[in-house]
């Protein structure tokens, strides 16, 4: 098998060639010289610093194509969960910590994705088990542009990380982090789930509900892939055209995720509802208060404020307590005591 070796550093790809060569063919290349992969290999190795901007853009260039590839193994700098969950989220099939051993690596090069994995550990810090097929939501987003089907259980799986580390480590880090790594919908999907997850901890749902809640949010802006980005990251005023077009992504997302299939009804029905307010004035089908589940007034409660306070090129972030009045002021659009419940989310969680 050949193993492909992408690093941001020349040392890096030295000492993995020196970890591999004895048991595997290697190739290599730096990330930014986005050199392709070649197309023989069986499995790659990415060794990279996740908290810098430009080597997530490049990787998230390169996730159609590492989703084609079984073994997908990240070397990160951090010793943090919320770095694991953004390797994830990228793409990995397994994550580890630089000073990872070689005899760690060669197993995970010998494993089968999709049978359990044992956790991944350096030096005494655990990641938790790193099943295989971990979602890139980059190739989500992807798939679904150019007709392809998406892998909800993969994609349900990167959420149930998500859930894990904001669960684990908090929701103001977990904000910080995205809002430092990703831009445009995926940072804005990475961030809904986020919140979704802090609100419904702090609601105190069950693991069931939980599950929806975060299933319901990595999927809600899934339509948008079929809007041009000219017009989903124009900057400054829409006009009715562009406005009216962006608002077919509600409807959008639920006819491609219909088609996917394994999506249960109630999911289809917040990406559809996600945009309906209480008093009618929603989109797409102007649903009023009785005809909007709880899944969706907490979902949309999440989906406005992350869109808030969310660092775009064109638009800074709001500051979270201006987010949260600016909730509070959408008097019959959304539910009072759920906003009130919010407060501890948006302001101190
Ligand atoms: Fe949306
Ligand atoms: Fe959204």
């Amino acid at each position: 098998m050949l193993v492909h070796i992408v690093a941001d550093r020349q040392e890096k790809i030295a000492r993995l060639r020196s970890l591999l060569e004895s048991t595997y063919r290697t190739s290599s290349a730096l990330l930014s010289e986005q050199a392709s992969i070649p197309a023989e290999c069986g499995a790659i190795v990415i060794a990279a610093d996740l908290r810098l901007a430009d080597n997530i853009a490049a990787l998230k260039q390169a996730a159609e194509k590492l989703s084609g590839i079984r073994r997908r193994i990240f070397i990160i700098d951090q010793k943090v969960r919320l770095a694991a969950a953004q390797a994830y989220a990228l793409g990995a099939s397994h994550v580890f910590f630089n000073s990872v051993d070689q005899r760690s690596l060669l197993l995970a090069l010998a494993d089968s994705v999709g049978t359990a994995q044992p956790a991944a550990q350096t030096d005494g810090v655990s990641l938790g088990a790193a099943s295989g097929g971990a979602v890139s939501l980059a190739a989500m987003f992807s798939a679904v542009l150019s007709g392809r089907q998406i892998d909800v259980a993969d994609a349900t799986r990167a959420a149930s990380r998500i859930a894990e580390a904001v669960a684990e480590d908090g929701f103001s880090h977990w904000l910080e982090t995205v809002r430092r790594h990703h831009e445009g919908t995926y940072q804005h999907c990475l961030l809904v789930t986020g919140t979704a997850v802090a609100f419904g901890l702090s609601l105190g749902l069950g693991k069931s509900d939980m599950a929806r809640l975060y299933q319901a949010a990595i999927f809600h802006d899934i339509g948008k892939a079929k809007i041009p980005l000219t017009v989903l990251d124009k900057p400054g005023r829409l006009d009715d055209r562009e406005r009216a077009l962006i608002e077919t992504h509600a409807a959008a997302g639920y006819e491609v995720l219909k088609e996917t299939g394994g999506i249960t009804p109630e999911i289809l029905d917040a990406v559809r509802h996600h945009h309906e307010y209480l008093d009618g004035s929603g989109y797409p089908d102007a649903l009023c208060g009785p005809s909007i589940s709880d899944l969706v007034r907490i979902l949309t409660i999440s989906d406005i404020f992350a869109a808030l306070v969310e660092d775009r090129r064109y638009k800074p972030s709001m500051p979270r307590p201006q987010a949260y009045e600016l909730l509070c002021g959408m008097r019959g659009k959304l539910e009072r005591p759920l906003v009130a419940a919010f407060r501890e989310v948006a302001l101190t969680s």
